[in-house]
């Protein structure tokens, strides 16, 4: 038996050390920035397994295409170049939390397509298309040319404008809600890498896999040493909870899940804390969202994170049996219900909700996976008004 509290990581917060200059606070490095005290904590509360008025609520991808107000700011711009101009990055970022009152936390806008950019790859976003790498890696021998953590790769520089990002928008919110940050996982990363983009079968990727075992280790590693390093600075310029993306680990199978893409989680959830430390940065919470891995639940609830994210293929009552009070759950109505209409809507987040034992303890609402493009923001708002009601019961 699991004891509910003795595996829970301690994470402490900086409610009370908080400090605010307004005046001052635009001319001084992340580093060094203060903020102002938070007013809305509950996501932090609920990824540290406390009890709860209601469960707190973001969704993946609520900054983005389904949003008339991104539209307007996406025009005229590159969707890199939004990235790295750290106005544009905060302004969309806000955007959901200035449109729904429901919102308990912003997750700031970026992709986790920075870190090969950071590594010396190019990625272009390709309109209606989605991110291309015009030079994937194609052979081991490519590996060797990207750019490494203190060689060659400096995240401090390289990433500095998400840093930027950060620090801007968490004066911006004034303490509203929560800033999260985030990394693609490297497994994740590693398939964008040698695909050169999305796929269906993720073939390349995976064939290297098997054909190169040593050298794909090698690769993740790399990716590893600088997701940690980039999350870590995340939260020195103002994260103040950060989110690893394993959108391709249901790609793989239990036994190269564990080999290629757990092992590295796991190397992310330790390392980041210690690093933080090194820093003289409190920890934060963190937590690993591995689409598809839905046969590694229980491994995940044991691979240092607070909040493990759940994709729709996930029953809510069976996974809160599998986790056990180990960890907080996090997820996980299918996006798609939000084009079934209110009643559609209203009938599944009343069965999971209630399905996660009411969502007073160890649970964060969200999507399963990102909102899509094609919602109507009002059905998103009925989505979340229905969460806090049946949250709060
Ligand atoms: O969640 C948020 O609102 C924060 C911002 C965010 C974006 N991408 C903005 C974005 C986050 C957290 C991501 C993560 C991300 N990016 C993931 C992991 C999450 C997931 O969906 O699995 C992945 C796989 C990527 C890579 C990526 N970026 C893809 C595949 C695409 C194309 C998406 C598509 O549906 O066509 C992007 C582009 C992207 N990232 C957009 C946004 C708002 C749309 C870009 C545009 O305006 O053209």
């Amino acid at each position: 038996m699991v004891n509910k509290n003795a595996t829970r990581i301690r994470i402490f917060d900086d409610l009370n050390t908080a400090k605010y200059n307004s005046s001052i606070l635009l001319l001084i490095p992340p580093s060094m920035a203060t903020f102002p005290p938070l007013q809305n904590d509950l996501i932090l509360r609920a990824a540290r397994g406390e009890q709860v008025e209601r469960p707190p609520m973001w969704v993946m991808r609520q900054a983005g295409r389904y949003l008339p107000e991104y539209h307007k700011v996406r025009a005229g711009h590159d969707f890199f170049e939004m990235c790295r101009t750290p106005e544009i990055a905060s302004t969309i970022t806000l955007q959901p939390i200035e449109r729904y009152e429901d919102l308990d936390a912003a997750i700031i806008f970026s992709d986790i397509l920075v870190i090969p950019q950071a590594m010396g790859m190019v990625v272009e976003m390709v309109e209606k298309k989605g991110p291309h790498f015009p030079e994937p890696l194609d052979t081991p021998e490519d590996v060797a040319k990207l750019k490494r953590l203190g060689e060659g790769c400096d995240v401090k520089k390289e990433l500095g404008y998400v840093f930027e990002a950060l620090t801007l928008t968490r004066q911006k919110l004034a303490g509203r809600v929560p800033l999260l940050g985030f990394i693609g996982a490297p497994w994740t990363l590693m398939a964008y890498m040698i695909e050169g983009g999305g796929s269906k079968t993720f073939t390349k990727a995976k064939s290297w896999l098997f054909k190169y075992p040593e050298d794909s280790q090698k690769l993740l590693q790399d990716i590893t040493d600088v997701a940690v390093e980039f999350l870590a600075q995340q939260v020195v310029a103002g994260a103040q909870m950060v989110q690893v993306f394993d959108s391709w680990a249901g790609e793989l199978s239990p036994v190269e899940f564990a080999e290629f893409s757990l092992s590295y989680l796991r190397q992310i959830s330790k390392r980041v804390p210690e690093r933080l430390a090194e820093l003289g940065q409190e920890r934060v919470p963190m937590t690993v969202f591995a689409k598809g891995a839905w046969y590694a639940l229980e491994a995940l609830c044991d691979s240092g994170y607070n909040v493990v994210g759940l994709d729709w293929t996930h029953d809510p009552a069976e996974a809160r049996k599998i986790a056990n009070g180990r960890v907080t759950l996090q997820g996980n109505m299918d996006p798609n219900v939000l084009y079934g209409g209110k009643a559609a809507i209203d009938k599944a987040v009343k069965r999971i909700v209630e399905g996660f034992g009411g969502g007073k303890q160890g649970y964060i609402v969200n999507l399963g996976h990102g909102v899509t493009p094609g919602v109507n923001p009002e059905d998103l708002g009925f989505f979340l008004r229905k969460n806090h009601e049946y949250g709060s019961a």
